[in-house]
């Protein structure tokens, strides 16, 4: 009967070209094997996001007078509503972290060189979507900390020049942050990241899928052994998600997300605002930036300095590589290593002062 249906079904489908491409898949085996997991938690992560947050919308109400209150009601009245909130929120920080440990991997093991230029591309502009369903989720709660968070935030997109005074009202839907940028922010967060993030993820993977695994440049790729996707690789990878699982549940049932009171647009500023972790690090490099520096705006210049390097970090693939296509490994290394450096350090001063 089983075959039968498949029979059927493959007849229909071509679903055995899918088990055959399985069936070659291989993954090199040498000593950073392990950081090809990275991906695949990211991923995990991000089908977690779309299932608790679809459970999240049954009960959400996007509007300044209802959202607080809505979410107050998932997290005191639904029955394990205050579980599936705490997932999803502990679940977008992990997730936005395995992509930047999955990021500097790559870097490390030198897999943006050609022929994976492309894959590199699509996985940059898929943690610029990781930073914005971030930043645009932690307004739909509206409570206080959200609520100036979001001004701080929107006010230094603002910043930019030339464009951020047009970003900063297309952001906020007027000229402050109030009903309607509630009503674009959860447009965004529900609707076209996600729409745009499904389609790069497919794309990414393809490329994946097309190219192999890389292997690093200081393994001979023709030497190095090689391991089945399926079902070696895979069940490896299901025992990580697994894990991933075990600290997420335990996570969110030992620190439930917190909701804090609602916004009060009147009210001033609560203390010590501070971005959520992941902008920590910008956040207190533009508090250090004295007001003037020479004839510019400190500011200014700290935005422009901002924009320089994630430009230059996006086109390592142009200038990490040499004529001949193999990566300037001692460079591009160096500069990643000064990069986490100060991402980890200013993160943390940035949490403590
Ligand atoms: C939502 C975010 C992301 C998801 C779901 C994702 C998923 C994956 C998966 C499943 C793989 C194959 C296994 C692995 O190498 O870990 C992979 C490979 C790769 N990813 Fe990502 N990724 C994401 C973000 C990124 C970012 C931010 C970059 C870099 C800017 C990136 C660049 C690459 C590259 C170059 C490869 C090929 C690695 C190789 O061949 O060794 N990805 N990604």
């Amino acid at each position: 009967m089983a075959e039968k249906t498949l029979q059927w079904l493959d007849d229909r489908l071509g679903l055995r070209a899918i088990g055959e491409l399985a069936e070659h898949k291989t993954v090199p085996v040498h000593s950073a094997t392990r950081w090809y997991y990275f991906g695949g938690i990211t991923l995990f992560l991000f089908g977690i996001q779309l299932i608790t947050g679809t459970l999240l919308l049954f009960y959400y109400r996007p509007t300044v007078a209802e959202g607080f209150d809505s979410v107050r009601f998932i997290m005191t009245r639904v029955e394990f509503g205050w579980l599936i909130r705490s997932i999803h929120s502990w679940s977008a920080n992990l997730l936005i972290f395995t992509a930047f440990v999955h990021m500097f991997s790559v870097v490390f093991t030198h897999a943006y060189r050609p022929p994976r230029e492309l894959t590199w591309a699509s996985g940059i502009v898929l943690l610029g979507l990781a930073l914005g369903f971030g930043f645009s989720g932690y307004l739909l709660p509206w409570n206080q900390i959200s609520y100036f968070a979001t001004k701080v935030g929107t006010d230094v997109a603002g910043s930019t020049p030339v464009i951020g005074k047009a970003i900063a009202r297309i952001l906020r839907g007027g000229d402050d942050v109030g009903a309607p940028t509630l009503t674009r922010f959860f447009a965004l967060h529900v609707m076209v990241l996600p729409l745009i993030a499904a389609t790069l993820i497919g794309v990414h993977i393809l490329l994946v899928q097309k190219h192999g695994m890389s292997t690093p440049p200081w393994i001979s790729s023709s030497g190095v052994r090689q391991m089945k996707f399926f079902p070696n690789f895979f069940l490896r990878e299901a025992m990580v998600w697994y894990g991933a699982l075990a600290v997420l549940g335990a996570l969110a049932a030992i620190y439930p997300w917190e909701l804090g009171v609602k916004a009060d647009p009147f009210a001033s500023a609560p203390k010590g605002i501070r971005p959520e972790w992941y902008f920590l690090a910008q956040f207190y490099t533009l508090k250090l930036i004295p007001s003037r520096v020479w004839v510019f705006e400190g500011e200014l210049l700290g935005i422009g300095g901002f924009g320089a390097v994630a430009a230059g970090w996006a086109l390592i693939p142009v200038w990490g590589v040499d004529r001949a296509g193999q990566a300037r490994t001692r460079l591009v290394t160096g500069v990643a290593i000064v990069l986490a450096a100060y991402l980890a350090v200013f993160t943390y001063l940035g949490y403590v002062k």
